[in-house]
């Protein structure tokens, strides 16, 4: 088969926090498949940066065994790897001081793309920004990578975004949110706006609600002390959950390029109906026999902070006018399963009596771990007996429709680093996206931090706490089953 991949330009990218765990467990790791399918050139570099007293030999055997760890859904080439590796170069640096800028600085090519990944905690992203800067490093060709979490709060999200703007123009700033780097996220907009079939139908008169749910079946052990600050609001729905919502609702943009996508989300964004309370619900997942409950794997045996969401929400335009929009998200859930369902509206009038009209057809978009769409549309039973309707699904798993070209898709990680390579912001937050959603976020946090609100508890291996069931049969509603 001929590839269909096309080679970037040649680059230096610059990781800070080089040996750090997403550095290893996802980075890395994507880069190495990117080598392999042949887009990253071979005079390209990756140059880790941390505190840590390497060599270049000492960081390319660390990154050796990550890659043999972490990309574990094919046997890694060993050839393939060793010349991959030495691609990498390390140089020990400490961001809050000025250890090590000089050889960095020495070592970065100007005849090329330069690509700094802040691979560290948010709380040194502002001490990157102004020693690239005091470096001569922020030259307009530059490009900043920055992770998640983007701020805790509209204010903090304002602070960073005009730290990072001191030194960056808007056009060089690359926020993060991995999500909008899954296939079948962006196999959302090519659904909507790739075929006439469904985009007459995509609006208030014809769809009753929206779900969104992203279940998860890890925990936060490993993790807990970040997540015990952050919670699931903060975690996931302010970003993933929030970025879904926009592709799903957003009006079709004029082009497929970065602003004019990114318009039209910060507008849904924007006319998002301030969330009642009674229309939220915080769950925290408990194992009263096993010693696994959230308060165990955060180690804060008083923590309030919800490992659980489910939300309600409208948004305030003509197009979604009284649709409801159903969001939740939890850890510790009974499966994981990520998928946005649009159900449509029941017929206005049945010719095959009573029971038929009941029936909805519902357009099921699944994230993971299968992606795939799935219609359900009513259709006669076979066999004799009468006109017998029946639902059915009509299946599209993409990994069956599309065969071998399947296997090529690259993850969230690669195909957003390869992204900023390509100077291609489309699938990357800017800046006054990231404070619309703090600021529809915020009073929802507020408001709990107000009444000291206490998460309901759900069993581990559930689909979540009662609360956020009743939240949506209070409708007449019921959530998709989680499987
Ligand atoms: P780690 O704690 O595993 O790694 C931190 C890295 O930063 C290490 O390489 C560390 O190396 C380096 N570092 C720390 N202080 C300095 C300093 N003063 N100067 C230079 N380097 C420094 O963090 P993660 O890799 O987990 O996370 C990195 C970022 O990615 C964070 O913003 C996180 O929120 C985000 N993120 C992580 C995810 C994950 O799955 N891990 C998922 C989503 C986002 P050394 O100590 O040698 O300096
Ligand atoms: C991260 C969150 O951004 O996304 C994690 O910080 C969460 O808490 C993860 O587990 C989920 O990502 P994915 O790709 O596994 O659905």
């Amino acid at each position: 088969m001929v590839s269909r991949v096309i080679p970037v330009d040649p680059f230096d990218l610059i990781i800070f926090g080089g040996t750090g765990d997403l550095a290893r467990r996802k980075i890395l790791p994507g880069l190495f498949r990117r080598f392999c399918s042949g887009q990253m050139p071979l005079n390209a570099r990756i140059i880790g940066a941390a505190r840590a007293d390497l060599g270049k030999v000492d960081y390319q055997d660390m990154m050796r065994n990550a890659i043999s760890e972490f990309d574990t859904n094919r046997n890694v080439e060993n050839a393939q790897l060793d010349i991959f590796l030495a691609q990498l170069d390390y140089v020990s640096v400490d961001v809050r001081g000025d250890d090590g800028w000089s050889d960095l600085a020495a070592l970065i090519r100007k005849d090329c793309i330069n690509a700094y990944y802040f691979s560290v905690s948010p709380g040194l992203f502002g001490d990157i920004a102004s020693r690239l800067n005091a470096w001569g490093l922020a030259t307009p060709k530059a490009r900043i990578v920055v992770e998640k979490p983007f701020g805790r709060d509209l204010e903090s999200a304002k602070n960073l975004n005009a730290v990072l703007s001191a030194q960056f123009q808007e056009n060089q700033i690359y926020r993060i949110d991995h999500y909008l780097g899954k296939e079948t996220v962006q196999n959302l907009m090519a659904v909507r706006f790739g075929n006439l079939l469904f985009e007459p139908l995509w609006n208030a008169q014809y769809i009753d609600h929206i779900q969104i749910t992203v279940a998860e079946t890890v925990g936060v052990g490993g993790r807990g002390t970040y997540y015990d600050k952050s919670g699931a609001m903060r975690d996931m729905v302010q970003n993933h959950l929030m970025q879904l919502l926009c592709l799903i609702a957003m009006e079709p943009p004029s082009h497929f390029d970065p602003d004019a996508v990114r318009d039209e989300k910060l507008k849904v964004i924007r006319s998002l109906a301030p969330v009642e309370a009674y229309h939220v619900v915080r769950g925290q997942y408990d194992a009263t026999l096993a010693k696994n409950s959230y308060r165990d794997d955060a180690e804060n045996p008083r923590s309030f902070t919800e490992s659980y969401v489910a939300i309600k929400t409208h948004i305030e335009n003509w197009r979604w006018s009284g649709v409801p929009f159903y969001l939740r998200t939890g850890k510790k859930l009974k499966a994981r399963s990520s998928e946005i369902a649009i159900v449509f509206k029941k017929l206005p009038h049945s010719i095959f009596g009573k029971s038929s009209d009941e029936k909805q057809n519902v357009l099921a978009i699944q994230l993971q771990p299968n992606e795939g769409m799935t219609l359900d549309v009513t259709i006669k039973e076979p066999g004799p007996g009468g006109m017998r309707l029946i639902h059915v699904p009509l299946d599209m798993t993409f990994a069956d429709a599309l065969g071998e070209h399947s296997e090529e898709s690259p993850d969230a990680y690669e195909r957003l680093i390869m992204d900023v390579i390509r100077g291609d912001q489309t699938l990357f937050m800017r800046g006054d996206e990231v404070e619309a959603a703090w600021k529809w976020t915020d009073p929802i946090i507020k408001a709990w931090e107000t009444r000291n609100d206490v998460p309901k508890l759900y069993d581990v291996g559930s689909a979540g706490p009662e609360d956020a069931m009743a939240l949506i049969h209070r409708d007449g509603r019921r959530w998709r089953e989680v499987k």
